[in-house]
This record gives structure tokens, sequence and C-alpha cells, in this order.
């Protein structure tokens, strides 16, 4: 028996968790001699119906065994709440919603770099507890952003970091994870568990009920709370409204900033953040997808759209590299260059993300 903690906690984790449960139970059906036990802990941090638990229903993930409830905070509120209720978890102090308190973990699962990930490395390497990092190597080399300290962190905890390309083994590299002097680490290039979810949901995805539109997605901190990106962002949509509809699932965090810094909205079609296979659909029929998240920006290249990056950097260079995406950053005229340049482009998009097992494979390695 291998008894594992998956920890989740923002919108993008659920998702990603549910490429491993179907794992885990294709496992326990093949191999009854010899079972994973996975309980999964959800942080609360996301916990609006439609940023959380609209996903378990639609992907098949089964409900948490522990919901902390944290809730929203600064970055230290935040995780610290985290970490306490983990390592209660942990420490068996904390029941299950069977009732039942556990102590004997094999490890934790962790996705990412939100402050659940954080947390979720703190609490579990304190207590010795293997940690197993799915998406670990990947790197901004901003260390502004909050994901940046969080990847960096968790990675430098983790037992496993499973690298979703070559480019993320490539920087673990670079940061020494190789040198035999700090000890053995194993750093495994699984590919990407979005891409299994991407092939494995895509059919399912209903029908475009937009005509022809772009799509566009807007929530980074860094975009959020920085009011004149905001405005240039939300400026170069509106241009760009002027002649193609564009689609916008707002993410409550970007919500509160436009109408803190009362941001015109009205030439766009702003929607509730959608479910994840409405989202499949959005990303699969828009002419073009723009974009400051990871998840969608690799959504949009398995799909096979042009990405409009809304950052200045990115930890998904495969896409750049490939010219299906342009790094656009919050600049007014340099989105609406980069969606004429994209909109002329023959772009083509090579399998850089795994071959849509990633999940299996990582289950197969830190089964004990
Ligand atoms: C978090 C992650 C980010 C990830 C994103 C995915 C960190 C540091 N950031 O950012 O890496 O890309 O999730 O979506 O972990 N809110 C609600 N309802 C909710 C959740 C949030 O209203 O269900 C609002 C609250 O005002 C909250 C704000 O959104 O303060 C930000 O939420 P938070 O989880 O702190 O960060 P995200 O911006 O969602
Ligand atoms: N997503 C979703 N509904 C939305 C926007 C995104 O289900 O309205 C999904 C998207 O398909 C992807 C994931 O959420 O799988 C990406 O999460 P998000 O953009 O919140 O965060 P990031 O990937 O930047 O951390």
């Amino acid at each position: 028996m291998t008894n594992l903690l998956t920890i989740i906690g923002a919108r993008p984790q659920i998702i990603k968790a549910a490429a491993f449960s179907r794992a885990v139970a294709a496992h326990n059906a093949a191999r009854p001699d010899a079972p994973v036990r996975e309980h999964i802990l959800h942080t609360g941090q996301h916990y609006d119906e439609n940023m959380s638990g609209v996903f378990f229903g639609e992907l098949g993930i089964p409900q948490p065994d522990y919901n902390l409830g944290v809730g929203s905070g600064s970055h230290g509120e935040q995780t610290a709440r985290m970490i306490e209720g983990i390592e209660q978890v942990l420490n068996g102090k904390l029941a299950d919603r069977e009732g039942k308190c556990h102590t004997d973990w094999d490890g934790v699962v962790l996705y990412g770099d939100t402050n659940s990930t954080l947390a979720g490395a703190v609490a579990a390497s304190k207590l010795h507890i293997p940690v197993f990092h799915i998406e670990a190597g990947l790197r901004s080399f901003n260390m502004n952003m909050p994901e940046e300290v969080n990847r960096i962190v968790c990675d430098q905890l983790s037992t496993i970091l499973f690298a979703p390309t070559q480019t993320a083994v490539d920087n673990l590299r670079e940061e020494g994870f190789f040198d035999e002097k700090r000890g053995f680490r194993a750093v495994v290039n699984c590919g990407d568990v979005m891409y299994d979810n991407t092939l494995y949901f895509s059919g399912m995805a209903p029908e475009n009920k937009y005509g022809d539109y772009v799509l566009a997605t807007v929530h980074r901190q860094e975009n959020t709370d920085d009011a004149e990106r905001l405005g240039s962002i939300f400026a170069a949509l509106s241009k760009i409204a002027e002649s193609t509809k564009v689609v916008l699932p707002l993410h409550p965090r970007t919500a509160k900033a436009l109408k803190a810094n009362n941001i015109d909205t009205s030439k766009l079609t702003i929607i509730p953040p959608a479910s994840y296979l409405e989202t499949l659909s959005l990303e699969k029929h828009a002419r073009l997808v723009l974009t400051d998240s990871g998840g969608v920006q690799k959504e949009a290249f398995f799909l096979e759209r042009p990405c409009i990056i809304l950052r200045d950097e990115t930890e998904w260079v495969e896409i750049i590299q490939n010219g299906a995406g342009i790094l656009a950053g919050a600049d007014c005229d340099k989105i609406l260059a980069a969606y004429d340049a994209l909109c002329g482009r023959k772009v083509v998009f090579p399998p850089v993300f795994g071959d849509g097992h990633a999940a299996e494979y990582i289950l197969s390695t830190i089964r004990v």
C-alpha cells in the first residue's frame, strides 16, 4: 500500500489533480494487490463554486478528504494558515471526512507554484515526509512574482522533482540539482499532466456558443495590482473588440481590480469564470488567445491556437520558441502589434509537452 496526500487549493491545481486521480483509479483497478491510497487535501485557497466546486464533478475528482477552508488573505496570512492545517493532517491531529486520522504517509503530491504548493512543501519537509513536486523546474527568473518564490522554495524541499519539459530539467541542472555534493534528488522529465487532461477531455468540450471571437483571460498579480498595466491591457482588448468579439471569463481578483480602478469593459463579452470543459471549448474555437495564465497559454498550444502572452516573460518558453506565441507584456501597442502579427502567421505546434501519459509515469515513479 502506498499512502499519498495530494494537496490542492487553487483552480489550476484542482484541474491538474484530475489526471493523477485518474491514474490512481486505473492502477487500483489493475493492481488490487498493490493499492495506492490517495487522500486529497483542499486548502480552501479558492472557494467560490465556479473557482473550485464545479471541477470536482466535471472532471471526476474524488471529493476532498480534508478542507482547511483557509480562504483569502495576504501571502503570509494565507500560507501560515495552510502550513498549520497541513501539519495537523500529516501528524494525524485532524480527521478526514470519515472521522479518521492518518500518520502513515509515504509522501505528499504538490502541483505548480501557488501558496498551497509552498505550504505543503514546508509542512511535509519539516516532518521528513517525501515531497513529490509536479511542475518542478519552471522558472520565469522574475523574483517579483509570488509564484517564482513559491516554486524555487518548493523545488529545494522536494524529494522527486517532476519536470514537465526539457527546459525545466535544464533549469534544475543549472541550479545544481544534479550535483552529487548536494545529495541525490531525483529529477524526472515526465511530460505535462495538463496535456494529459487536454487530450482526455477536449472531445467532451461543448459546442462553440460565440461564433467568431478571441478568448482573453487576465488574473496575474503583476497585472491586476498595477493600475497602469491593467488599464493598458484592457485598452488593447477594447480596441480588438472593435473588430472581433473578445470573450473574457473574469477571475474574481480581476473583477475587483477593474472595479477599484474604474476600467471600462463595456466593449468586451465578460462571462463568469468558466468550467473546465467550457474553457476547453472557448480555447478550441477561438481565433486566437490572449492570456497571462500559465495553464491557458499551454492549452492554447495543445489545441493549436496562437497565443499572445500578457506577461514580460514565460516559464513555457517552448511556445515562444516555436513561434506559436508572442510575449507582449502589458503594453497596449505591443499587444495590438502581436495581434496583427499572429493573425497573419502560419503557426506550428510540435509535441513538446510529453506523450499524454505524464500522470501514469509519475505514479509509477513514486509508488513504493
Ligand atoms: C492564485 C495563485 C496563482 C494562480 C491563480 C490561479 C498564489 C500566490 N497565486 O492566484 O499562481 O495563477 O491562483 O487562478 O497562490 N477570490 C475570490 N474567490 C475565490 C478565490 C479568490 O473572490 O474563490 C479573490 C479574493 O479577493 C482573493 C483574490 O481573488 O483575495 C486572489 O486570490 P488568491 O488565491 O490569493 O490568488 P489568485 O490571484 O487567485
Ligand atoms: N480555467 C477554467 N475557467 C476559466 C479560466 C481558466 O477552468 O474561466 C482553467 C484553464 O482551462 C486551465 C486552468 O484553469 O486548465 C488555468 O488556471 P488559471 O488561469 O486560473 O491559473 P494559472 O494556470 O495561471 O496558474
